[in-house]
């Protein structure tokens, strides 16, 4: 079964058709690019399955690890593992990225009905999941993408989802993939440890 099945899906956004009949079916561990140009509906189809607001489905099926994603909350779907990775992450002045890191985390686990990550067992995930991608340290201390350079945000953003350890990523990468084309893009894929 894939880990994500798209059928026939259909959206409309103020009585303008966008996404007209989208399937796609990602199975766990696959990585799947999307590529189109400019203004077609990748976006708008990341936000349907993470449940933003004013972005409905018309028509169509998606079911995520064989659960109906329509019938579940935004904070449901990341509970159950749906990241959304954001094209242009919000600056958050005030909130370290630890403390941010550790509240969302303890939210889903909350949502799940897991017990909350004691301090130790939440430095040892952070630290190992920045230390893969040679985060330092330091700007986890810092405040929420504030100053940090395009590569430092695509690298903590990437750190959110390690450290959640599960699921699916829907990462609207834009033009910072290393590829051939510099058409905007997106990548789906699962942890397989
Ligand atoms: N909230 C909205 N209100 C009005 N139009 C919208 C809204 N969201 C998306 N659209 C329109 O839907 C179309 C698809 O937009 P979307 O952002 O999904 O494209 P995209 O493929 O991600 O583009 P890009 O490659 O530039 O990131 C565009 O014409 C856009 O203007
Ligand atoms: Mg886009």
């Amino acid at each position: 079964m894939p880990l994500l099945e798209i059928e026939n899906l259909h959206v409309e956004i103020d009585g303008k058709k966008i996404l007209k009949g989208v399937d796609l079916a990602v199975n766990a561990g696959e990585v799947h690019a999307i590529m189109s140009p400019n203004g077609s509906g990748k976006s708008t189809l990341a936000y349907v399955l993470a449940g933003k607001d004013g972005y409905e489905p018309m028509a169509g099926e998606v079911r995520f690890d064989g659960k109906n994603l329509f019938d579940m909350a935004p904070d449901e779907r990341a509970a159950a593992g749906l990241f959304l990775a954001f094209q242009y992450p919000l600056e958050i002045p005030g909130v370290a990225t630890m403390t941010f890191l550790r509240t969302a985390l303890n939210a889903q686990c909350k949502k799940r009905g897991e017990a909350e990550l004691s301090t130790p067992q939440f430095i040892k995930k952070v630290r190992d999941a920045a230390g893969k991608l040679g985060i330092d340290q330091d700007m986890l201390r810092r405040a929420v993408n504030v100053g940090f350079s395009g590569g430092e945000k695509s690298a903590t953003r990437f750190c959110r989802w390690r450290c959640s350890n599960r699921g699916l990523r829907c990462s609207i990468a834009g033009r910072r993939l290393p590829c051939t084309t510099r058409a905007p893009r997106w990548i789906f894929w699962r942890r397989r440890s």
